[in-house]
């Protein structure tokens, strides 16, 4: 896929402000600091599309950019960041939990999970969720830079055996391990 253009054009708080321009959409979804953000720079090939930070939490509102001016990147807010005062976790996940019930321009959902943790009960809960919606989707482990070999494989067995019949991929945005698979996925759904 040739990226020619890639933009922010909103930051949701709400439902109602969500584009309208119903163009396709991929959303990355996944626990806190797992690397949502990092993942989607690192697919734009742009550095600072989509904020990453060290500190989780950082993103916490539905982030849409626009590619190619054809379909959405939708950067969630990530799930199960404990510090995050309960009311504002309350309202991040009541946005996520619209958005994926009612979301038309929907085509797949990109879990991310962290390739040293695996799936978090947090996360197969999502994937049950997303299951019961029938929405489309496939797991990336990231951080797959931090694993050697054996470790990654044994890490892609546990991640397939936990969740049977859905793709898993590795990746890592530092050196760019799965970029091109990662694509291949996508462009079935754009
Ligand atoms: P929230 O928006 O807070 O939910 O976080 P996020 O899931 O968007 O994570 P983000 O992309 O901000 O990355 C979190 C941290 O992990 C940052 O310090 C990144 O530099 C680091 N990181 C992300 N992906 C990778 C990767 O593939 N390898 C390595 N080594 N570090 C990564
Ligand atoms: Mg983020």
């Amino acid at each position: 896929m040739k990226i020619y253009s890639g933009k922010l054009v909103c930051s949701a708080p709400v439902s109602s402000q969500f584009p309208r321009d119903h163009l396709p959409e991929i959303a990355f979804i996944g626990r806190s600091n797992v690397g949502k953000s990092s993942l989607i720079n690192s697919l734009l090939k742009q550095r600072d599309l989509a904020r990453t930070s060290s500190t989780p939490g950082r993103t916490r509102l539905i982030n849409f950019f626009r590619i190619n001016k054809n379909f959405y990147f939708v950067d969630f807010p990530g799930y199960g960041y404990s510090k995050a005062a309960k009311i504002l976790r309350r309202s991040w996940s009541h946005l996520i939990d619209q958005y994926l019930e009612e979301r038309k321009q929907l085509c797949v959902c990109v879990v991310i999970v962290d390739s040293r943790i695996g799936p978090t009960s947090l996360d197969i809960g999502t994937m049950k969720w997303l299951q019961k919606l029938l929405i489309p989707f496939f797991i990336v482990l990231t951080k797959a830079d931090k694993l050697n070999r054996g470790e990654l494989k044994k890490s892609l067995k546990h991640t397939e055996s936990l969740v049977s019949g859905v793709p898993v991929l590795a990746y890592s945005s530092t050196k760019g391990i799965g970029h091109k698979q990662i694509w291949l996925f996508l462009n079935n759904y754009i």
